[in-house]
């Protein structure tokens, strides 16, 4: 299959390589990063090891391919700019993929393109951006993929299984829509909680105060979703928040590293997408509120 990466930072890239085992797989993203690669070659360590060179580019005109499969994967306070770059070089053939966390990039990509191109994605492998040309695979994780209607179709059985085979533990969903959203429960305490307080993720249930307040926001999230047409239950995403803290437990959340780094985060496609459909479906969204304030301060 012939697969491009859009935005090849720390997942992509990982997703990329992983790929190019069994793929035609191009990588796009900064020059930087990409320069390194043709020159060096790409590096992944951690849970994977890799080091060979992938075609890769950082002018969109240069990719000449017919492209099967385009995998969208920068922040996603960057997707419309990357939408409009995207136009370019895909057609009504390609299948666009998002493996972004938010719950604003499928509907960003639907103003654009056909809702049949387009398949969902959530997946909680873990990988860091450590320099340009090296990535470090932080953890393995679960991939889940489905079309936006829900049904199992051909091309997402064959996705799936390229998935697999490169090593990408992958499964379908027929509601990946629930799945996003179970995604960003999980996120909107977990990522703002671990920037605020500048932690590795286990001192969230560690410290018995944080632990509640993992509790309180996890609660007002659910309560959105469920107001928006969601049958959530508490303690299940409690749950799996604490499920995702604990097989975390070492790591320093995205959002934590962006900040540090004085980059954006993701806090409007998390937690201000709650606040907006929370505020919409007249339900509690204060929590949230103090969450992106205290990010945004
Ligand atoms: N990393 C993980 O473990 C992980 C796991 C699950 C889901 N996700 C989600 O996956 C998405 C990507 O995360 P990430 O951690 O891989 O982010 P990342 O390391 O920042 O990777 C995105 C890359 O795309 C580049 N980029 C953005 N716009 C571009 C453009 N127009 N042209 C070329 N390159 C462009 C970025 O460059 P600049 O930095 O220079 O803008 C960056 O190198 C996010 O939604 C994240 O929440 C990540």
């Amino acid at each position: 299959m012939n697969i491009v990466i859009f935005g090849s930072g720390a997942i992509g890239s990982l997703f990329g390589a992983l790929l190019s085992n069994n793929n035609n797989v191009v990588l796009y993203g900064r020059k930087s990063h990409i320069d390194i690669i043709n020159k060096e070659g790409l590096e992944i360590n951690g849970k994977t090891f890799f080091h060979k060179k992938i075609p890769a580019f950082c002018n969109i005109k240069e990719i000449k391919m017919d492209i099967d499969l385009l995998i969208l994967s920068v922040k996603s306070y960057d997707t419309d700019i990357s939408l409009n770059l995207i136009k370019n070089i895909i057609d009504s053939e390609t299948t666009l993929l998002t493996i972004q966390n938010g719950l604003d990039n499928i509907d960003k990509i639907r103003k654009i393109f056909n809702h049949k191109q387009i398949l969902g994605g959530v997946t909680t492998q873990g990988s860091i951006f450590v320099k340009p040309g090296l990535i470090s695979h932080t953890g393995f994780g679960e991939t889940i993929l489905g079309e936006l209607d829900g049904t199992i179709s051909d091309r997402l059985k064959k996705i799936v299984k390229i998935f697999n085979n490169s090593g990408i533990i992958t499964k379908y969903s027929n509601d990946i829509n629930k799945e996003i959203w179970i995604k960003t429960i999980i996120n909107s305490s977990i990522n703002p909680l671990t920037t605020i307080f500048k932690c590795k993720n286990e001192y969230l249930l560690k410290n018995p105060i944080l632990s509640n307040i993992v509790k309180l926001v996890c609660n007002e999230s659910v309560r959105i979703a469920n107001a928006e047409g969601f049958d959530f239950n508490y303690d299940d995403i409690l749950n799996k928040t604490k499920k995702v803290i604990n097989y975390t437990c070492d790591n320093y959340s995205s959002m934590l590293q962006s900040y540090e780094k004085y980059k954006k985060t993701e806090i409007k496609s998390i937690n201000g997408k709650l606040i907006e459909i929370g505020k919409k479906q007249n339900t509690d969204t204060i929590l949230n509120e103090l969450l992106v304030l205290l990010i945004e301060s």
